[in-house]
């Protein structure tokens, strides 16, 4: 068993998580709630899996799931930068959040807007001090970092799910969703100067979860278990189909995984760039894994993962909560 991940009242990593949720985010943001090593500043919803006025719907869903009417909830952009919005109602269903039956939110939405916000809540930041969470596209975290480049300072990391590069894409043969839908975001993420740690298709479909796992959850036999258990099993049909698995990979927890436990993931610092404009490729990561350029590295690239060990803690964070 994980021994207890930290006693509350340790030193707290200041988090904001921006999110389209998304089963799968929806699993990232109860853990992060749970974790004591987190606080959790603020959630931002963008347009990705399902249209913005879902995923900031979701969001709030999901903290009152969790507890945690309290938590800021900020509606960002509905499209991306210069792409029409592309989603995916065929893998999450038409709410975004299927398979969990939830009552309509209670908790407001704040009422500015996200990019305001996050600009205002970095400028005001000490230096490298707030961690970024993207686990959709990231189209706002690039309007912050085109509108206001100054806010970057306060930016101590940006950790993101995102790209893929020697498996291949899911929403294209060379392109991941989050990057595929605003494929200028990610680009503009990658050349901000602030650190970026991308863990892709390459890291979460190592990772595939396993009926045995999805039964634990609902074991937990809390309003959150049997709701996440229900999200999980609707969510990882489609992927067990498409890649005929046994399981389906759970991508956006990695994201807080890798903030908890650094030691269960590895990856490579190198440059990885965002194909933009081709009609083909656009959306495709291309890492320079074995460093073939001159382009200076800008990202740490995840590309391996101890599985039992994140699953074994996604469980360990989902348990206390209500
Ligand atoms: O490609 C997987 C990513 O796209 C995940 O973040 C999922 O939630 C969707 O946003
Ligand atoms: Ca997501």
């Amino acid at each position: 068993m994980t021994p207890p991940i930290s006693s509350p009242g340790d030193a707290s990593r200041p988090i904001i998580i921006d999110t389209d949720p998304g089963q799968d985010d929806a699993i990232a943001v109860l853990a992060a709630l749970a974790a004591p090593e987190l606080e959790v500043l603020g959630i931002t919803a963008v347009a990705g899996n399902v249209p913005l006025e879902l995923t900031a719907r979701n969001a709030r869903i999901i903290c009152e799931l969790a507890g945690r009417p309290d938590v800021a909830v900020f509606a960002g952009c509905e499209r991306p930068l210069r792409q029409p919005l592309v989603t995916a109602e065929h893998v999450h269903g038409k709410t975004g959040i299927d398979g969990a039956d939830l009552p309509e939110p209670t908790m407001s939405l704040q009422p500015q807007h996200a990019v305001e916000w996050m600009t205002e809540t970095l400028l005001a930041a000490g230096e490298r001090e707030i961690t970024l969470c993207p686990l959709g596209p990231l189209t706002n975290v690039a309007t912050v970092l085109e509108n206001t480049p100054e806010a970057a300072r306060g930016i101590r990391e940006i950790v993101c799910m995102g790209g893929g590069f020697f498996g291949g894409g899911n929403t294209t043969p060379t392109a991941e969703f989050n990057i595929f839908v605003d494929p200028d975001a990610a680009q503009i993420v990658l050349h901000s100067g602030v650190p970026v740690t991308m863990l892709p298709l390459d890291v979460t479909h190592k990772a595939l979860m396993t009926d045995d796992w999805i039964d634990q959850v609902r074991a937990l036999g809390t309003r959150t278990g049997i709701a996440a258990s229900g999200m999980l099993d609707f969510y990882e049909r489609f992927d067990v189909e498409k890649y005929g698995t046994t399981g389906g990979p759970l991508h956006d927890p990695h994201v807080i995984a890798y903030l908890l436990r650094p030691d269960i993931h590895r990856g490579r610092h190198c440059n990885v760039e965002v194909e933009t404009r081709s009609p083909l490729t656009r959306g495709m990561t291309v890492v320079d894994w074995w460093h073939l350029t001159d382009r200076p590295p800008n990202c740490h690239y995840i590309t391996e993962v101890d599985s039992s060990r994140f699953y074994t803690l996604i469980l360990t964070l989902l348990t206390p909560l209500p």
